[in-house]
Order: C-alpha cells, then sequence, then structure tokens
C-alpha cells in the first residue's frame, strides 16, 4: 500500500520553475497524501544523481515521490519538466521540504536546457519519461509527437553521450508492439515493433535512436516497455481519470467505438516498483516488458466504474443508464498484451489487484480531480481538441455499434455484466 510522508519547509523556492507563491499557498497538494511504491533496494554506489525527465506528469512523479523519499540519504533526484498541459506541480509539490530534491524546468528538445541541467547537478544517471503521451491528440498534431519522442529523446541521448551519463532508462510502451490477436500470449522482448498510431510510431522510433546509441557510442541504456498505467496524479485526459470524473458529476460515459477494445492496466505503485526494479538490478542493454494480469475491456471498465460509484451494474440497462457510445479513433488495436516474466525474474511482482487499484484510485478523483489541475471541462469530450484534428477515414463512425448491431452486443454486454457484478 502506498505511504503517507509528512509536509515540510520548501527549501527549493526560489528556483526557475517553481513559483514561491505556489509552495508558500494552500495547494491542494499540502491535503493529500504523498504516494509512491512499496520496494527498497540496497542503493547503488555508482549512482548519486538522478535526472527524471516529465517529473511532473504522471508516472515520473510517482517515481519521483517514491526515489525522493525512500532514497533520502544517497540519491539527489532533479525532476526535469517543460510543465506541458498534463503536467501539475502538484504532483511534486510535497518534494519541495526534501533536501535530495530539486525541479528543473526546462525542455527535453532544447540541448542547452538539457546540458546545463546535466553539468550543474552532476547528474550520472537519467529516467527518461518526458513524452507526448495521449494517443488520441496524435492522429491530430502528429509533429508533436515525432518532436517531443523522437527529437527530444536524441537531444537527451546526444547529451548522455557528452557528459558521460552511467544509466539512460528509457521509458516506452506496450504500443510499440502493435495490435496482439485475442487468442496470442504476450509478447516477449524481442517481438518485432509493428507500431500502428503515430504516438506508438514516434516512441518506437525514439527506441532505434537509443539502440543506436548504445551500439555506436556505448550509452548504457536499458530500454522499459509498459501497459497502461492508472491510478492517482493521472491527467484526466485518459480513459480511467476521465470516467471518474465524469461518474463524479453525474455525466455519462463516452464510449469509443464497441467498447471491446481491451488494455492491460498496472496500479502506479506497481509499475513505480517495476521501474524502481529495474533501476537497482536491471541489466545495461536490456529490455523489460512490465505485464500486468488484469487485461479489462473498456465495457467491463465501465461496469466496474459504475459499481464503484454505487450505482447498480447488475443488467445492460443499469449499464447504459451511464454509458453512450461515440465514434472511436482513425485505428484503435483492440489489444496489447506482453510477457513480463524477464522482469519477474527480477524479482518484481504486482501487488495491487485492478479492483482495489479502481476503488483508491475513484477515491483520489473524488477528493481531488476537479482542483488537481485547475480547469480541465475542456477534456470531457470523445475525441479532446487538438490544433489539427482529424475525423475517423470516411469522417463516419466505423466501429460504433449500429442499431442493427446494437441486439448482439447487447447480449455480450449483458453476459460480461453479469460476470462483473458478481465479482465487484
Ligand atoms: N500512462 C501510461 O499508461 C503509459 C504506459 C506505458 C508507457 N508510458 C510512457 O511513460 C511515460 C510517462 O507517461 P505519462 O502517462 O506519465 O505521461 P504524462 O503525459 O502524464 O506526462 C508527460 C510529462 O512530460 C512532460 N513533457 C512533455 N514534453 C516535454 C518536453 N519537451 N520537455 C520536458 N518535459 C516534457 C510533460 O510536461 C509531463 O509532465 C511516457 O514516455 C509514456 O510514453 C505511459
Amino acid at each position: 500500500m502506498p505511504s503517507f510522508v509528512p509536509v515540510g519547509p520548501a527549501p527549493n523556492e526560489g528556483q526557475p520553475g517553481l513559483s514561491t507563491e505556489f509552495f508558500n499557498g494552500n495547494g491542494i497538494w499540502r491535503d493529500a497524501p504523498v504516494l509512491r511504491g512499496t520496494t527498497k533496494f540496497r542503493p547503488l554506489p555508482e549512482v548519486k544523481s538522478i535526472m527524471i525527465t516529465g517529473g511532473a506528469g504522471f508516472i515520473a512523479s510517482w517515481i519521483a515521490r517514491h526515489l525522493v523519499t525512500s532514497y533520502k540519504e544517497t540519491y539527489n533526484i532533479v525532476c526535469f519538466d517543460k510543465l506541458e498541459y498534463c503536467a501539475s506541480l502538484s504532483n511534486v509539490g510535497a518534494l519541495n521540504s526534501y533536501a535530495n530534491f530539486k525541479f528543473v524546468s526546462g525542455d527535453i528538445t532544447n540541448p542547452t536546457d538539457v546540458g546545463r541541467c546535466l553539468a550543474h547537478h552532476h547528474i550520472d544517471t537519467i529516467f527518461h519519461f518526458a513524452a507526448q503521451s495521449h494517443v488520441d491528440l496524435s492522429f491530430g498534431n502528429s509533429y508533436e509527437f515525432t518532436e517531443t519522442n523522437v527529437l527530444g529523446t536524441h537531444v537527451l541521448l546526444e547529451c548522455a553521450r557528452e557528459f558521460g551519463i552511467g544509466r539512460f532508462i528509457h521509458v516506452s510502451t506496450d504500443e510499440v508492439y502493435g495490435e496482439v490477436a485475442a487468442d496470442d500470449t504476450g509478447l516477449l522482448e524481442k517481438s518485432i515493433l509493428a507500431p500502428t498510431n503515430p504516438y506508438a510510431a514516434s516512441k518506437a522510433a525514439a527506441e532505434m535512436m537509443v539502440n543506436a546509441y548504445s551500439r555506436s557510442f556505448k550509452v548504457p541504456a536499458i530500454i522499459v516497455r509498459s501497459n497502461n498505467v492508472y491510478g492517482p496524479h493521472q491527467y484526466p485526459e485518459k480513459v480511467i481519470p476521465k470516467f471518474a470524473c465524469l461518474l463524479h458529476r453525474n455525466q455519462k460515459l463516452l464510449l469509443h467505438g464497441d467498447g471491446k477494445h481491451t488494455r492491460h492496466y498496472l496500479y502506479a505503485s506497481d509499475a513505480v516498483d517495476a521501474f524502481d526494479t529495474i533501476l537497482h538490478r536491471g541489466s545495461i542493454g536490456e529490455i523489460y516488458n512490465i505485464g500486468s494480469r488484469d487485461e479489462i475491456s473498456n465495457l467491463t471498465l465501465c461496469a466496474k466504474l459504475i459499481g464503484v460509484f454505487g450505482h447498480t451494474n447488475t443488467t445492460e440497462k443499469d449499464v447504459y443508464a451511464h454509458v453512450e457510445h461515440g465514434c472511436d479513433r482513425p485505428f484503435n488495436d483492440r489489444r496489447y498484451a506482453v510477457d513480463g516474466s524477464k522482469l519477474k525474474r527480477l524479482g518484481w511482482t504486482q501487488k495491487t489487484g485492478f479492483d482495489e487499484g479502481l476503488r483508491m484510485t475513484v477515491d483520489w478523483y473524488r477528493k481531488y480531480g476537479d482542483v488537481w489541475w485547475g480547469n480541465i471541462e475542456h477534456i470531457f469530450a470523445a475525441f479532446p481538441s487538438a490544433a489539427k484534428e482529424q475525423s475517423s477515414p470516411g469522417g463516419e463512425c466505423s466501429s460504433a455499434p449500429s442499431s442493427g448491431a446494437r441486439s448482439s452486443l447487447d447480449e455480450a454486454w449483458t453476459d460480461e455484466v453479469k460476470t462483473i457484478a458478481e465479482n465487484v
């Protein structure tokens, strides 16, 4: 279970990117628990100063809170972030009281920003999370995905080479493998990459740069491909926090397509434990999948969430009372699946089951979701707005169910909901 850490004074005040007003004020983060992972390893003697890119975002802020609080005697942690729309200083607000924490405002696509940070903070290890991470937006403003995810990674690698960085942990995604058939087992790390959307393609391209710098310049890199991660602190554009916020506001959930797409979901503290394990026990040059045992369809997710909010979810009518269908993405992989046994051999295990993780997540969003990121009204739409958003090919809803198709879908739904109702 995540633990709580008290909040103290703010020694980082006055640094670029950190507003004194923010840390002196009664920010919502002062009331919130300091959520982190559960593992603790013997510190690595060669690691002293770790730069976490994207440290004010969702997953990276979990890692930052974990490493700062669990290794406060040994590791200095520098969060490097451009503070994009999805970031929040609230995610790291509580860390400001720790002497081993620094926040640096900077852009990974800018070699001067990155070089200055590496030099000034004597960085020896880079945990690279910063990215444009929302698949839906990548169908619209895809150049931004290439710029941040590919060029940004390239800049970090070049700087890592120049400054002789000892460990470069590159965070990728299960989406680089592309779609996996319903009856196929999880893919191993050596599988071919076959991304199908611009986000996944940019992450796969970034991996190619990591491989090239590993081979050509001996940059000591590790690549990590994770399943979907969920939990508190995730910007509510992603499906779980978005649906939790919608139900909290008594609004309907808008499902992409037929709702049968599945994803494997991992609670954030388990993801933290996985990254902590890879930092301390992973081998340079290796790739590690992070796999969850919980494969959940969007339909099931809706029914479970409806149940967590205390609504009846035993029949299709119960569920339809809170759900409506919308157009799917231009292309939406039905399923991703990875084989995570290589990481398990390093000692990592998934501790939080989906139902428990979902309840903790909903609880957090009910308390803090409406205020954590300021005004978030604009994101409660099927496709979030993007600069050059495209509709699906042909401008039609290709996979939302037609009224004729509805009856067979309803039968499947009823079966699925019955199963869920027994397990919630
Ligand atoms: N969320 C998931 O389910 C998931 C699953 C697998 C892999 N990943 C990967 O994990 C990483 C983190 O994902 P997340 O969901 O926590 O992301 P997020 O969108 O919550 O956070 C991304 C962070 O990167 C920062 N950033 C963006 N562009 C930047 C730039 N040019 N310079 C500096 N900082 C910049 C943002 O400000 C933000 O704080 C990403 O690389 C993503 O591809 C995420």
